[in-house]
């Protein structure tokens, strides 16, 4: 949870929902994690996608010393996005890069 907070939700979103500062200037945008769409992918599936990146998209490649072990943790959070309750989301906040924060603060 607290690596998704600092690495994937300055474009995903602490709930995944993609609706973010950087989210929103990137095309294609980044997807909602918790519909089907992104559900319906194989654990492997979304393993590969956060190792190798989307290619000619804002979606990076996490490589080492980005470790495997916690591209299998992130597979799993994505997994329970859809069920993230708002304490959780509270929790994230602490975890968010600082810059990104105060962005959001400046510029809504
Ligand atoms: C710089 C912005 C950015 C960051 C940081 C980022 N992503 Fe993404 N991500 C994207 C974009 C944009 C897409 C959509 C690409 C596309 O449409 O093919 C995407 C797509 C994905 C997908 C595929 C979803 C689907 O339904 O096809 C997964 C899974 C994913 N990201 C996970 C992560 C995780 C986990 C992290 C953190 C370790 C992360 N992303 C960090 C921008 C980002």
């Amino acid at each position: 949870m607290a690596h998704f907070a600092d690495h994937c939700a300055p474009c995903h979103g602490n709930d995944g929902n993609g609706d973010t500062l950087y989210g929103r200037g990137l095309y294609p945008k980044p997807p909602d994690l918790r519909l089907a769409e992104t559900q319906k992918l194989s654990d492997g599936e979304l393993y590969w996608i956060i190792g190798n990146g989307i290619r000619f998209t804002g979606m990076p490649g996490f490589v080492p010393p980005h470790r495997p072990q916690d591209d299998w943790k992130l597979v799993l959070f994505i997994r329970h996005l859809p069920q993230l309750t708002m304490e959780e989301r509270v929790e994230m906040e602490r975890d968010n890069p600082k810059s990104l924060r105060e962005h959001e603060k400046d510029y809504r």
